[in-house]
């Protein structure tokens, strides 16, 4: 048996699983305990692999979630299942009420009010691609099109809150890196909700050393609840935390040139995705791009200056298109050197520097390693021609995937698992692995 067999034998029976056990019928939960509704990055990543199972599931997955698009184009990161008790999660689905008269959720649909990085026009090209056929005759781009069209308008517009062309970010939940440390100076102007004005589900399902401290806790829930007691309202001037992150703005390029081909496909214009794609690039280089360090980097705009801590979102704008030959050089060099050790010290890419001072193996965002992060950075490797890096990343991330039980994120050095078990995205994203493995 050739290894890529190997490795889909390892991984193919598990991932199903997962993704079986954790799908409700009409979406699939993150993990069963600690995420028991339905995530919009997550399904994203989940909807990749979940239509190598069934193409059918997948668009499901998708329309869950566009079907919970507010008016105002955004697509929330959370949907709640009704069916949940309200204290399984926090927070719960009353606490994003907001105040009469806001913008909000559409009736019946009970969702959060922030967002996460759009993966989703990616995700449904792909979904496309594994059955143009049946997709055609479905209906499933055609339908998703015009939500897509408004979700990256909304971005594009009154997300522009640093007024240079970049998507920002209003909270740390939004990068989908909640405890990562280059939110740590910007969240210091922050004035913590206080303890007993909450209480924390999470670490009823995983160990308190794998997730974000209490302080960090207390900051998310005063920037979540001052944006909803604004109505939701994007003002840079009224918001605590506003970051233009690369690894959001990098997937929404990626997702406007999957935008652009969609629109290809059901016969509308793609020339202004592409214009627009374009000018996010020129915008990303200019505004984020750090030679001294060789990485993109995130802007704190309320503030004004580029954040010195690396994170391995600065590597993900290696999934653009139009990256020049150089700075594409200067990338690899990056992420295989002594800071992200890439193929050297580990062999999946950690979420922030090793060398870093805030470095820690375990908890979260602040250096272990995840695999939506690698999966993303193989595509871009392979995107740019580094196909020996590409393999070997994928090789390791496959192993690792079906050694950890499908862990939600990883040690990067001994690669022991971390955070919750049966996470659906690992386990998707490792089925889409292995099935390109074996091509
Ligand atoms: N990542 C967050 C959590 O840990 C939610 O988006 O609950």
């Amino acid at each position: 048996m050739t290894s890529a067999r190997r490795a889909l034998a390892q991984v193919v029976p598990g991932a199903r699983r997962v993704l079986d056990e954790n799908w409700t019928g009409s979406s699939t939960v993150p993990s069963r305990g600690l995420y028991p509704h339905q995530w919009s990055w997550d399904s994203a990543f989940i909807a990749i692999g979940s239509r190598h199972l069934s193409v059918r599931r997948a668009q499901r997955e998708l329309e869950t979630l566009l079907a919970a698009q507010w008016d105002d184009g955004r697509v929330p990161h959370i949907v709640y299942n009704p069916a949940v008790p309200p204290g399984a999660y926090f927070p719960g689905r009353d606490f994003w009420q907001p105040p009469p008269g806001a913008t909000g959720a559409p009736p019946g649909v009970a969702t959060s009010g922030i967002i996460q990085p759009p993966v989703h026009a990616l995700a449904c090209l792909l979904v496309h691609r594994a059955d143009p056929h049946a997709s055609l005759r479905s209906g499933f781009l055609a339908r998703t099109y015009p939500r897509l069209a408004a979700w990256h308008r909304y971005l594009t517009g009154r997300r522009d809150l640093g007024g240079g062309g970049l998507v920002s970010v209003v909270h740390p939940w939004e990068p989908g890196m909640d405890n990562s440390p280059c939110w740590d100076a910007p969240l210091a102007r922050v004035d913590p909700a206080p303890p007993e004005a909450f209480r924390r589900a999470d670490l009823d399902h995983g160990a308190a050393a794998d997730r974000p401290t209490d302080l960090d806790y207390g900051r998310y829930v005063r920037l979540a609840a001052d944006y909803r007691d604004g109505g939701y309202e994007d003002r840079a001037d009224a918001l605590g935390f506003v970051v233009e992150d690369p690894g959001v703005n990098a997937l929404l390029i990626a997702s406007e040139h999957a935008l652009a081909e969609i629109a290809r496909t059901v016969g509308a214009d793609p020339g202004p995705h592409r214009a627009r794609a374009a000018r996010l690039t020129a915008a990303l280089l200019d505004r984020l791009w750090d030679p001294a360090t060789g990485l993109f980097l995130c802007r704190d705009v309320r503030g004004g200056d580029l954040i010195p801590e690396r994170s391995a979102a600065g590597l993900l704008p290696l999934l653009v298109p139009e990256l020049p030959r150089a700075t594409v050089g200067t990338l690899l060099r990056t992420a295989t050197g002594e800071h992200f050790g890439l193929g050297a010290s580990v062999r999946l890419v950690p979420s922030y520097d090793l060398r870093g001072h805030a470095f820690d193996p375990a908890r979260y965002w602040r250096g272990p390693a995840w695999f939506n992060v690698n999966w993303l950075l193989e595509r871009g490797l392979r995107l740019h021609g580094a196909a020996p890096e590409a393999d070997a990343l994928r090789s390791a991330a496959l192993e690792a995937a079906a050694a950890s039980g499908f862990a939600e994120y990883v040690d990067p050095y001994t690669e022991e698992p971390r955070g919750t078990r049966d996470f659906s995205w690992t386990a998707a994203l490792a089925l889409d692995l292995a099935v390109a493995a074996v091509g």
